[in-house]
């Protein structure tokens, strides 16, 4: 049980809701804890979904140059609730959901690294051990908070919700990433990380009876992948994207898994083809094969997209822009 030290009174239309922060705690993880439908989507100051105006209280901000807020916001007293951590019982206003926060709500747990293997040259599968059932909403996150690395990581589960615990997570190691490199080449098989999950409004939705079109580029592949397969026995159009053939993993990740047959159509496309390479696929942006492919018939799918931000610009640019499909059947973190 953590223990609470202050409370957050949240101001929202013509309501109030208080609810107890402990120490650690930043604001948005402390509404969702206690099961608020707090705006918000990265976790990680990247986003801005998360701004509120701060009415009263101290606070400490995480990282004072998250991109998720203009210099212009914070003078006029608006924060992060995802970078902000009250240090007496404080007051801000935002607007928050009608209903209960629906996903399963975040908590702090320990896992231990049982595997890792390189799927690629720059992007490790991870698997991990922890305490009791291991439970989110396939397309969810984990924030990890790693040794040495200035605040927290956002990295997708792969696998689907379990009761042994398993964690699965495919890390693309940047260069000169701190958390990525601490994770992806750093923990040893056996140690420990500390993680607070599940996080993430861009999950499966079960109950829409459209076929799924799962679209990912790069370390996209994780959310969309734990999604596909816990949806594996419907019709599923899977789309995944990389910059050179070396960077295609997602394919024998998708047939080992049991639940997959004929109902899977496997789509891939690279971007940077090498002029010494062989290669006879497709090649492009991954939205363009989807647009070649399906053309105006996007319009029949729930959508699930994962990926740079740039990959969901364009493909959000085809969906809506040019297919006007529905902003509701399309679910999307952006990786910041
Ligand atoms: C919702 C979501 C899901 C993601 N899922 C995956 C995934 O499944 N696989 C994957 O490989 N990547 C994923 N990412 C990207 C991942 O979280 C990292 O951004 C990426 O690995 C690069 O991190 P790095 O530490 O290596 O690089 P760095 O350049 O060290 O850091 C990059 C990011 O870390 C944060 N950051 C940097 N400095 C600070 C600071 N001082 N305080 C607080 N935060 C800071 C910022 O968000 C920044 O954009 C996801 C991102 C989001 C938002
Ligand atoms: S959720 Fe806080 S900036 Fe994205």
């Amino acid at each position: 049980m953590l223990e609470t030290t202050s409370t957050i009174t949240i101001q929202s239309g013509d309501g109030e809701i208080v609810v107890p922060c402990a120490p650690s705690d930043t604001v948005l993880r402390a509404a969702l804890r206690a099961g608020v439908a707090f705006p918000y989507e990265c976790g990680v100051g990247g986003c801005g979904s998360c701004r509120a105006e701060w009415l009263e209280g101290e606070t400490h901000t995480l990282w004072e140059s998250a991109p998720g807020l203009s210099a212009r916001e914070k003078s006029r007293r608006r924060v992060l609730a995802c970078q902000t951590r009250p240090l007496s019982n404080c007051r801000l206003k935002v607007r928050v959901g009608s209903n209960p926060y629906s996903a399963p709500r975040p908590r702090r747990r320990l896992l231990t690294l049982l595997e890792r293997r390189m799927l690629t040259s720059d992007m490790a599968e991870l698997i991990f051990q922890g305490e009791g059932p291991a439970e989110f909403e396939p397309g969810q996150y984990a924030l990890f908070d790693l040794p040495g690395v200035d605040g927290s990581r956002a990295y997708s589960m792969s696998n689907t919700p379990n009761r042994e615990g398993h964690w699965h997570f495919i890390v693309r190691i940047t260069p000169q990433g701190a958390g990525s490199a601490a994770l992806g080449r750093g923990l040893g098989s056996g140690e420990q990380a500390w993680i607070d999950a599940p996080f993430g409004l861009a999950h499966f939705q079960p109950s829409s009876a459209r076929d799924l079109l799962c679209i990912a580029g790069g370390s996209g592949l994780a959310p969309v992948l734990s999604i596909a397969r816990a949806a594996a026995t419907r019709p599923i159009a899977f789309y995944f994207g990389g910059r050179t053939p070396s960077d295609l993993c997602a394919r024998p990740m998708l047939q080992s898994h049991p639940g997959f047959g004929e109902s899977l159509r496997y789509r891939e496309a690279i971007s940077s083809p090498q002029p010494n390479e062989e290669w006879r696929g497709e090649v492009g942006f991954i939205h363009e094969l989807v647009e070649k492919d399906l053309g105006e018939r996007v319009s029949d799918f729930e959508i699930y997209m994962a990926g740079p931000p740039p990959m969901l610009q364009a493909a959000l640019e085809l969906l809506v822009g040019k297919y006007s499909v529905p902003i509701q059947q399309i679910h999307y973190d952006r990786f910041f």
